[in-house]
């Protein structure tokens, strides 16, 4: 009789856990359905400001047959593309010293500013910092310390919005002043107390083992991945709720300048040496790491993993992930409202700038930029080490190596002898098989910059 109870019980039990997870994967996909729409209309209002009618679209990635399939053929992604050099001033002057260079550079970043990225505003309230919660730990045999950290952004300005922006810090035990790899994150990290051997990501104790600290920033506590969020987060902060003007900031800056307040905290830290930090980002966070280099100068050197179409590749190539794409409604807050006119009315040739340039922003910091083989093709290899190569100049003009050659290389050969690296891997999408390379060119740095 116990038994029959005991077996109806855990039937009905199992019964409500199905339904109740089936209720929660319709509700999750009913959220995920709306906010698509909210985006759809937000992009809407965007091509309205714009007075933009009609988009060309993007390449499509999962239909071969498709009129607008994408490309995959190296013959047709303009392998030859006439870019704009950054070394000549706008009014035709060429940049031959070093010093004209951070003149020149404000032009670029003027470019990026108004084009592409959108403009950060200049009056960003104030992040006030505070430890959540800090354990004694272990990772991998190493004692650490794990921090959870919640930095509240000051929103006097517009009480209705609220933004925590969320960080996970560890660093090594009874150390001072060490360097810290700063990860735009996916969301992996260990929960408070977890001292298995198997959850930390192999780089976070690789970071530990060198005697580095590590930190994990959540992108989407500083500004939400979709349209729909725009008139919320830091971006809906400073604009009282109320929607983007075509020269307002896109997600990208907004997680750039959440980085850069991280980095703020992190100069009040005696364990951190503040001037030895990475940032580091896989995918869209890959475009988001590239573009905190760019505007914070203060960041010692990138890990730029997988970063495409508005990040480290081309935009004058058609090969997988195109402008276009950027421009539609599921990836356009990631940029200022401007940049979706390169899908309209205007076109990559019309760009004043191109990829090479956001790169050689970083200069004379060293920057590592990654890709996968096969699997990571969308994010267009062969473009992201193009635009590498065509910033060496300004490195060198800067006094710095740049990769030394301007041959794609082969898969698992890195180019890292200079402040541009470059290497692909042969395992997909994925930042994960190039963590030991970057970390072993970013010892290189830091260990000449011991304070
Ligand atoms: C999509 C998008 C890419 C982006 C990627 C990611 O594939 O088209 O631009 O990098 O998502 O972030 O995973």
């Amino acid at each position: 009789m116990k038994r029959i109870f005991f077996k109806l019980f855990s039937f009905i039990l199992a019964f409500f856990s199905l339904v109740s997870s089936a209720h929660s994967q319709q509700s999750f996909a009913a959220a995920q359905d709306s906010l698509k729409k909210l985006s759809v209309l937000d992009h809407q209002d965007m091509l309205e400001k714009l007075k933009i009618t009609s988009l060309r679209p993007g390449a499509n990635g999962s239909d071969s047959s498709a009129p607008n399939a994408v490309n995959y053929d190296e013959t047709k992604a303009n392998p030859f593309p006439k870019l704009p050099d950054a070394l000549t001033f706008k009014n035709g002057n060429k940049v031959t010293a070093a010093k004209d260079w951070w003149l020149r550079r404000k032009e670029i970043t003027e470019d990026f500013d108004r084009e592409i990225y959108g403009r950060t505003p200049a009056n960003t309230p104030r992040v006030n910092w505070k430890i959540v919660q800090s354990i004694d730990t272990v990772f991998d045999g190493i004692p650490a310390v794990q921090q959870k950290l919640s930095g509240q952004v000051d929103n006097s300005i517009y009480p209705d919005i609220t933004v925590a922006i969320q960080l996970t810090l560890v660093f090594p035990v009874a150390k001072n002043n060490v360097p810290v790899v700063v990860e735009f994150t996916w969301g992996s990290f260990r929960r408070p107390g977890d001292t298995s051997k198997i959850a930390a990501p192999e780089w976070q104790v690789n970071c530990l083992k060198r005697g580095w600290g590590f930190a994990l920033l959540v992108p989407t506590s500083i500004q939400a991945d979709n349209g729909a969020g725009l008139t919320k987060g830091i971006i809906g902060l400073m604009n009282k709720g109320q929607r983007r003007k075509p020269e307002d900031w896109g997600s990208l800056k907004a997680w750039a300048w959440g980085a850069g307040r991280v980095l703020d905290y992190f100069e009040t830290r005696k364990e951190i040496n503040a001037k030895n930090v990475a940032i580091a980002g896989h995918s869209r966070y890959g475009k988001a790491a590239l573009v905190t280099m760019a505007y914070d100068t203060r960041f010692a050197i990138g890990y730029i993993s997988s970063s495409g179409e508005g990040g480290a590749s081309l935009y004058r190539r058609n090969y997988g992930e195109i402008t276009e794409n950027v421009a539609a409604s599921g990836e356009y807050h990631w940029m200022g409202g401007n940049f979706i006119r390169y899908a309209g009315p205007l076109s990559w040739n019309d760009l004043p700038i191109d990829a090479h340039e956001l790169i050689a922003l970083s200069a004379l910091r060293p920057v590592f930029i990654g890709t996968g083989d096969k699997g990571d093709y969308w994010a267009d290899p062969k473009g992201m080490f193009m635009a590498a190569a065509a910033a060496g100049p300004v490195y060198k003009l800067l006094g710095k190596k740049d990769m030394g050659s301007t041959v794609f290389p082969k898969v698992e050969i890195g180019l890292r002898d200079g402040e541009i690296a470059f290497r692909q891997h042969s395992g997909g999408h994925t930042a994960a098989p190039n963590w030991p390379s970057f970390l072993e060119y970013a010892a290189k740095y830091f260990d000449n910059k011991k304070n």
